[in-house]
């Protein structure tokens, strides 16, 4: 059953990202959800695709989409859905983007699609299943130290008007990692660590919608997360800490040594 829900979700994360790349360079219309948080016609329209397709396959299951309020009877079938994760990029035309759908059973992510429309590349996971790219299985990286990785972070909105951020964390990795990036689509960053194309990422205040697809995708291939100190994850969660699984304990002691006061 979880190949066929693999299945119905890959192609509603084709269908939507396909749609956005075709209307890259067309957004007609902007929201602000915040000073800096953008919201297009875009972001709603591929939620729509994705929405109407689950529904008709699966009219009683739980929808929680980033666009709309929670919909639907509760269930114990949740899916989880970013329908463009990058929206300022998107907005921006500048190309780093995808669409992140998961499904939970029971609050157990049990499966997840991120579809990358720009290079054609899906990543898909199944809970016990591993983690592939197009079909193909991935792994996370193999690096040792944090002085020959490459990681990720990204900022949440309200960094423009809260002292809380996560400034600090970035200060002390960018002296500490070989090398550091912020591509503005947490999902796929997340998807990069399980292919080991990054060897870690970090952010805090993300939503459930922007790390459920990406989280599975990292542990199905044989990396970790947790939060900043290494405790027990959760996508309702305010930290995440994804790596390789060799480079985690000294991430997690940057962590504990940078608390922000
Ligand atoms: C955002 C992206 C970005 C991250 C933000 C997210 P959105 O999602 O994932 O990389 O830094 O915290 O909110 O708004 O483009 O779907
Ligand atoms: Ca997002
Ligand atoms: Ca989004």
């Amino acid at each position: 059953m979880e190949k066929e829900y693999l299945e119905i979700a890959t192609l509603a994360a084709k269908k939507a990202g396909q749609f956005l790349l075709k209307n890259l360079g067309q957004v007609n219309t902007i929201e602000y959800k915040g000073i800096t948080n953008l919201v297009s016609d875009m972001d709603k329209e591929a939620e729509e695709i994705i929405v109407s397709i689950l529904l008709e396959n699966y009219p009683q299951h739980q929808i929680l989409a980033e666009e709309r309020p929670n919909q639907g009877p509760a269930s114990e079938f949740k899916w989880i859905i970013d329908p463009l994760d990058g929206t300022t990029n998107y907005v921006h035309g500048y190309p780093c983007f995808a669409v992140s759908i998961a499904l939970a059973i029971r609050e157990e992510i049990m499966v997840g699609v991120v579809y990358d429309p720009l290079l054609d590349e899906v990543f898909s996971s199944q809970k016990g299943g591993g983690a592939f790219l197009n079909q193909k299985p991935i792994k996370v990286s193999e690096t040792r130290r944090l002085i020959s990785s490459l990681v990720a972070t990204g900022f949440s909105y309200d960094i423009i008007t809260q002292d809380d951020n996560s400034l600090i964390y970035f200060n002390h990795m960018v002296k500490h990692a070989q090398g550091i990036r912020r591509n503005g689509s947490a999902a796929l960053e997340l998807c990069y660590v399980a292919a080991g194309r990054l060897d870690g990422f970090w952010e805090h205040k993300l939503s459930p919608w922007d790390m459920a697809a990406g989280s599975l995708m990292v542990t199905e291939a044989g990396g970790r997360v947790t939060t900043f100190t290494g405790n027990l994850f959760s996508i309702y969660g305010d930290e995440i800490l994804t790596t390789n699984g060799n480079i985690h304990e000294e991430m997690i002691q940057i962590f504990r040594q940078n608390q922000p006061v």
